[in-house]
C-alpha cells in the first residue's frame, strides 16, 4: 500500500491531522495499535480552548460539540477554603468549551468512518523505516501477517508511550523533563456538578479538581502519592478526601455515589527536540507531556497537527518546503509557553513533600497576589483560554 502521510496513532492528534489533510486532497493512512473501542474508552481531558473550538469548527467537525458542549466563561480558584472567581469574558474576553476528550475523538472518527478514509485499527509491531532518505516506510502486522506503507512522510501522533520517538537516534534528540512526586486520582461519576464552573483547590492536604463532562456527569479529581494504587480508594474514601479539600459550602453541595471510572495519572512535564527528523514529525503527546493541571494537553495536541497539517498541505499544494521546514521551530515556542504555564499551575496548587513552611507561605502569597491583581488575573485567563501563538 502506498499514501502521501502515514499518520501513527488515532488519538485526537493522528485524527485531527488525518482530517485536516483530508479536506485538503492529501491520501492519509492512520495505524493504530488499539482497537477503536478501546480508544474511546479512555477518559482523559475536558476542556477545549478557544483555539480548539475554532480548529474542530474549521474541519466541520464543530456540530455537536457546540449542541452538548458547555461554554464556561470563568473558573474558581479555592485556597485552603478561600474562595475567588477568574471570569474570563471581562478580563480577555475569551471562553473555553467543556467537552471530553473522548467527544472529540468520536466526533472525528465517525467524520473519518464516513469519509471512508483508511484507518487501520489492531495494526501492532509498528516499525518505523526510511525517513531519513528519499522516501519512508511503514512497517505493521495485522490479521498474522506483516504488511507495508510506503509514504512521503511519517506523522508520529502515538503517545507519549509509542514508537515514533524511540524511532529516532538518541544522539538526534534532546529531551527535557520533570517528574512530579505525585499523580491525580480521578473519578467520573453520573450525578450532577457540584458547581456551574469548575474548581481548582489548593488544600494542605493536596490539589483538588471539581470538573464535569456533562449537566448530568461530573469529573474530580485528587492530588496523591506517587505510590499510591487505585485498588485502596473506595468510592467513599475518594468522596472524603475530596470534602477535606474543599471549602465548606461545596463540600456540602457534592453529590457523591457510585463511580464509573477511577484512575490514576501520574503527572510529568516532558519535551523532546527537534520535533522532525527528515521525513518524521513528532505531534502531541508523542513530542510533549505537560502536567494536566493547565488543561493544555489536548490543546497542545490540536495545535500542533493544526501546524502540521497546515505545513503538509502548503508542501502538497504550492510546492513549497517552508512550512515543513519551520514546523518544529513554530510548534516549540507555543509548547514551552504551555509547558510554562502548566508547571506553574502545578506548582501553585499542589503540595510539595518538599515545599516547607516557607513554601507554603509563597504559594499563599502568590495566590493573593493573584486575587489582589487585575493584570496578574488576566495573564492567568490568557493562558487558560489558550495563546493566540
Ligand atoms: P494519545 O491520546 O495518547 O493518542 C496516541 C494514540 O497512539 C493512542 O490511541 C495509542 O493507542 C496509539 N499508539 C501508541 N503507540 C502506538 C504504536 N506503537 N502504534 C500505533 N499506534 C500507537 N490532559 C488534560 O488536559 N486533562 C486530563 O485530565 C488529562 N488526563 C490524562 C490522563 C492520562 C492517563 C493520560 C495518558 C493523558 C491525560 N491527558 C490529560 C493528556 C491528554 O489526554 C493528551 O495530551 C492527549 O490525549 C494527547 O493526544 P495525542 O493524540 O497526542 O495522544
Ligand atoms: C479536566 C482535566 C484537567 O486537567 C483540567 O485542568 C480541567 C479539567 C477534566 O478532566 O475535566
Amino acid at each position: 500500500m502506498r499514501t502521501q502521510v502515514a499518520i501513527i496513532g488515532a488519538g485526537p492528534a493522528g485524527l485531527m491531522l488525518g482530517r485536516i489533510l483530508e479536506r485538503a486532497g492529501v491520501d492519509a493512512v492512520i495505524l493504530e495499535r488499539r482497537s477503536a473501542e478501546y480508544v474511546l474508552g479512555r477518559i482523559r481531558a475536558g476542556v477545549l480552548e478557544q483555539g480548539s473550538i475554532e480548529l474542530l469548527d474549521a474541519v466541520g467537525v464543530g456540530e455537536r460539540m457546540h449542541r452538548e458542549g458547555l461554554v464556561h466563561d470563568g473558573v474558581e480558584l479555592s485556597f485552603d477554603g478561600d474562595t475567588h472567581r477568574l471570569d474570563f469574558t471581562s478580563l480577555i474576553n475569551r471562553h473555553v468549551m467543556v467537552y471530553g476528550q473522548t467527544e472529540v475523538t468520536h466526533d472525528l472518527m465517525n467524520a473519518r468512518a464516513a469519509s471512508g478514509a483508511t484507518t487501520i485499527y489492531e495494526a501492532s509491531d509498528v516499525r518505523l523505516l526510511d525517513f531519513d532518505g528519499d522516501g519512508a516506510r511503514v512497517e505493521y502486522r495485522k490479521d498474522g501477517q506483516t504488511h507495508v506503507l510506503e509514504c512521503d512522510f511519517i506523522a508520529g501522533c502515538d503517545g507519549y508511550h509509542g514508537v515514533s520517538r524511540v524511532s529516532v537516534p538518541a544522539s538526534a534528540l534532546q529531551t527535557f523533563e520533570r517528574v512530579y512526586p505525585f499523580g491525580w486520582l480521578g473519578v467520573l461519576i453520573d450525578q450532577p456538578p457540584v458547581a456551574d464552573e469548575l474548581i481548582y483547590a489548593h488544600h494542605e492536604r493536596g490539589f483538588a479538581l471539581c470538573s464535569m463532562r456533562s449537566p448530568a456527569r461530573s469529573r474530580y479529581y485528587v492530588q496523591v502519592a506517587q505510590s499510591e494504587r487505585v485498588e485502596d480508594w473506595s468510592d467513599d474514601r475518594f468522596w472524603d478526601e475530596l470534602r477535606s479539600r474543599l471549602n465548606p459550602a461545596t463540600a456540602e453541595a457534592l453529590k457523591t455515589g457510585a463511580s464509573i471510572e477511577k484512575s490514576i495519572a501520574p503527572l510529568r512535564s516532558f519535551v523532546a527536540e527537534p520535533l522532525r527528523f527528515g521525513r518524521l514529525f513528532l505531534a502531541g503527546d508523542a513530542a510533549h507531556i505537560v502536567p494536566p493541571t493547565g488543561a493544555k494537553g489536548l490543546n497542545l495536541a490540536m495545535s500542533d497537527v493544526k501546524a502540521l497539517g497546515t505545513a503538509l498541505v502548503e508542501y502538497y499544494g504550492e510546492k513549497s518546503a517552508a512550512g515543513i521546514d519551520n514546523y518544529s521551530q513554530t510548534v516549540l515556542r507555543r509548547i514551552w509557553k504551555a509547558e510554562r504555564f502548566s508547571w506553574w499551575m502545578t506548582s501553585l496548587l499542589h503540595v510539595f513533600p518538599e515545599t516547607g513552611a516557607f513554601g507554603r507561605r509563597i504559594q499563599r502569597a502568590e495566590f493573593d497576589y493573584l486575587t489582589g491583581s487585575h493584570v496578574a488575573q488576566q495573564s492567568l485567563a490568557e493562558n487558560y483560554t489558550g495563546l493566540l501563538d
